[in-house]
């Protein structure tokens, strides 16, 4: 296999707005990030992907911009970001921006000019269409809530957004858009950044017939209904040419809706296109069918077939990226383990399941001390506008109740994974010394950096450990996978293989104790422990895994 330097890279993500304020303004900014590289540092990553941090009114935490070139005045300012870009380059650290080019802000002025009239050279920018029967072109609906069409009085035409009306889609079919994007990314480029995480990337190309999609609970059609459209493979490939070939960059493509199939294209390994995608597959295991709206706990064969699946799919024609969180998902612990009594020791055994599989691991601000989800009271303490519009649209619909909607939102809303990064005991968990723009989880003065510093047997220190073995173990990075025991509910069991070396990854997600018996092939004698999640684990003809154990052995064989 192939070898690269984002193959063997472990990234960690920051969602500037609540990693930590400098200033005192409750909202974190590009200072809080600088002055806290030395943590990233000791944990051992070597990329940060930076969620937006550029000119935007915020209707979406940024998502939304209004100015690709400027940096948004509540994060500080260019020279900040300089600072910021060369501090982590100091340390060895690269620095992955998120590249948000599906849509712009309605104010960037692109689309201030696209909405004048039907003639403005910027109108094509963007995908207007004329209404239907006097309703909106087609059924599409937008991922939060609502028609993805808005009607615009000025031209009496409907512009397209697949998130919400503050964020229309581009154009890709304009040539002069895709300039526009490529000259931007090369202008960042050459400031030193070191590649690019692309935000819905597989929507960008859209079928011109616009057909309608099969509606879901609120009776429009998915957001996805445009996933890996007729072009997109041509523009990735144009963008390699016009930006990313002759430059070292990681790239990594956020995909809603990709197919394994369509994966292959997108991160193929002759590397015309992006080094990997990001599937969400594993993240529907727990969805009610297509409505993400449910507290429905997952079937652990569904995970480890999705997973499977894709780790075989991938093998040699592509390259994975691994992650449970994101800052659009809830919190791993709460979701897929157990976040009470067995909280450390199911963040770590989620973590050594992910961490051992091929692929480039992903890991989210606060997931490194198992931060869980938030109890949030009521409706007012959510911020993320795709929860507070589901939540009226689904109660006002009478989808659901007030009170099964809150129970959905607590378990699912993207607002678990956007609270403030938990530094320490003190006030507002060390974050801010304002007010902070969203609440704190109050169990900040439990689960804290500090306090897991100093702790040697802390889910930090067990994530350091991680990252560490990945640079020492090429079979982490490069050897083959292969499920074992598929059928089995309580544990996800895999092999790694490289050469004549050998792993057994075994996690128990479930609160009982299980034994494994040896599989073939496997002698006791000749197996260590890697790395383990209880001190005293080892290997005997069965192996006993206790409440949520995770451990890896390695096994030598006869050279081949
Ligand atoms: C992506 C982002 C998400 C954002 C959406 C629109 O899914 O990860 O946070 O709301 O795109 O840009
Ligand atoms: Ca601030």
């Amino acid at each position: 296999m192939k070898k690269a330097w984002w193959k063997e890279s472990v990234v960690y993500q920051i969602y500037p707005r609540s990693f930590k304020d400098s200033n005192g303004d409750g909202i974190g900014d590009l200072n809080g990030i600088t002055g806290k590289l030395d943590y990233l540092k000791e944990l051992g990553i070597d990329v940060i992907w930076l969620s937006p941090v550029y000119q935007s009114p915020n209707d979406d935490n940024g998502y939304d911009i209004s100015d690709y070139r400027a940096i948004m005045e509540e994060f500080g300012t260019m020279e900040d970001y300089d600072r910021m870009l060369s501090e982590a380059h100091q340390r060895g650290i690269k620095i992955v921006m998120d590249l948000v080019v599906n849509h712009t802000s309605d104010e960037h002025h692109w689309f201030v000019e696209s909405r004048k009239s039907k003639d403005n050279p910027y109108r094509d920018y963007y995908i207007w269409r004329e209404g239907k029967n006097g309703k909106e072109p087609n059924n599409w609906g937008s991922c939060f809530s609502g028609p993805a069409w808005q009607y615009d009085e000025t031209t009496e035409m409907y512009y397209l957004h697949l998130f919400s009306k503050k964020q229309p889609d581009l154009n890709w079919d304009n040539p002069k858009v895709r300039q526009e994007v490529f000259d931007m990314m090369n202008w960042w480029l050459d400031k030193g950044v070191d590649g690019f995480r692309m935000d819905v990337i597989s929507l960008i190309s859209k079928d011109p017939s616009f057909p309608d999609g099969v509606p879901g609970i609120n009776g429009y059609a998915s957001f996805n209904e445009p996933a890996n459209g007729p072009h997109v493979h041509e523009y990735l490939q144009e963008m390699r040419r016009k930006v990313l070939d002759g430059r070292e960059t990681l790239t990594v493509g956020e995909c809603s809706g990709v197919t394994l199939e369509e994966a292959k294209k997108y991160a193929r390994s002759d590397g015309r296109e992006l080094n990997m995608v990001f599937q969400f597959e594993h993240m529907d295991v727990d969805a009610d069918g297509a409505n993400k709206w449910s507290d429905k706990k997952m079937d652990l064969r569904d995970l480890k077939e999705v997973l499977s699946r894709w780790q075989k799919g991938l093998q040699d024609v592509a390259w994975n990226s691994l992650f449970w969180e994101n800052h659009d998902q809830p919190r791993s612990v709460s979701r897929f383990g157990e976040d009470g009594e067995y909280r450390e020791l199911s963040a770590k055994m989620l973590a050594t399941c992910l961490h051992m599989m091929q692929g480039t691991p992903y890991i989210y601000q606060g997931e490194e001390l198992g931060m869980t989800n938030v109890p949030f009271r009521d409706i007012e303490d959510f911020r993320d506008l795709d929860s507070i519009n589901a939540y009226h649209e689904l109660v006002g619909q009478g989808v659901f109740t007030e009170a099964e909607m809150m129970k959905y939102l607590r378990y699912k809303s993207r607002d678990n994974a956007r609270t403030p990064f938990q530094w320490n005991a003190e006030r507002n968990a060390g974050f801010t010394e304002g007010t902070p723009w969203i609440m704190v989880n109050p169990n900040y003065r439990e689960i804290n950096a500090e306090e897991q510093m100093a702790r040697e047997d802390s889910v930090f220190h067990y994530y350091q450990k991680l990252i560490r073995l990945r640079k020492e173990q090429e079979i982490i990075v490069y050897g083959t996978y292969d499920l074992l025991l598929p059928d089995d509910r309580e544990l996800y069991v895999y092999t790694r293989a490289l050469g004549a070396e050998k792993l057994l990854v075994a996690c128990n997600f479930y609160g009982g104790t299980r034994t494994l018996p040896l599989p073939e092939g496997w002698c006791a004698q000749k197996m260590e422990v890697m790395i383990g999640n209880y001190e005293d684990a080892a290997a005997a003809e069965e192996i006993c895994l206790r409440p949520y154990e995770a451990v890896v052995f390695r096994m030598r064989g006869e050279e081949r």
